[in-house]
C-alpha cells in the first residue's frame, strides 16, 4: 500500500494525516480525523451526504482524492460550532423547522448552505432548491430544508445590513 502524508486546514487547524493514496477526503475526515458527521450514503457522489466545503465551496468528499486536500481549507459541520460548542445558526433553524427526521442527510444540506447564508446576493426559494439539488434527503419532502435556509439567508442579511449600520 503506498501511502502519503497530506498536511491541511481542518476547522481551522492545520492538520497532517498519514493515508493510502487511493483513500477519499471522506475516508481520511471520518477514519483518520475522526470527523463523523462524514456520511457515507452512495459512495459514487450522488447523494451529498458527505459534502464538506473545501476552499469555501461545497464538495462531494467521497468522490474526491484525499491527496487532493494537500494544502487546501476543508470545513466540517464539526467546524460551524463556536468555541464553546454552541450550535450555529443554521444549524438551529433546521432543529426549528423541523428540518431533520432521521438526520442522515443533515450534516451534507447544511454545509451546502453554507455558500446560500453567505452570500451576499439573496436567493429566493428556486434558487435555493437549485443549489441544494445535489443533496438527497428520503425523509422530509425537502419544504422544510428549504425553510431553514431561507429563514437563515434572512437573519444573516438583516445582520449584514445591522452591522454596516453600526
Ligand atoms: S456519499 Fe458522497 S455523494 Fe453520496
Ligand atoms: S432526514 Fe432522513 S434522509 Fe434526510
Amino acid at each position: 500500500m503506498a501511502t502519503k502524508t497530506v498536511t491541511c486546514t481542518v476547522n481551522g487547524k492545520e492538520r497532517s494525516y498519514e493515508i493510502d493514496v487511493r483513500s477519499s477526503l471522506s475516508d481520511m475526515l471520518r477514519g483518520n480525523a475522526g470527523l463523523q458527521s462524514i456520511k457515507h450514503g452512495c459512495d459514487v457522489g450522488e447523494c451529498g451526504a458527505c459534502t464538506v466545503l473545501i476552499n469555501g465551496q461545497p464538495f462531494n468528499s467521497c468522490i474526491y482524492l484525499a491527496v487532493w486536500a494537500q494544502g487546501k481549507e476543508i470545513l466540517t459541520l464539526e467546524g460551524l460550532s463556536d468555541p464553546k460548542g454552541a450550535i450555529s445558526d443554521i444549524q438551529q433553524a433546521f432543529i426549528d423547522e423541523g428540518a431533520v427526521q432521521c438526520g442522515f442527510c443533515t450534516p451534507g444540506f447544511i454545509m451546502s448552505s453554507i455558500p446560500i447564508i453567505e452570500s451576499e446576493t439573496p436567493m429566493d426559494r428556486s434558487e435555493i432548491k437549485r443549489q441544494i439539488s445535489g443533496n438527497l434527503c428520503r425523509c422530509t419532502g425537502y419544504e422544510k430544508i428549504v425553510d431553514a435556509i431561507e429563514k437563515t439567508q434572512k437573519k444573516r442579511i438583516e445582520e449584514r445590513k445591522q452591522h454596516t449600520a453600526n
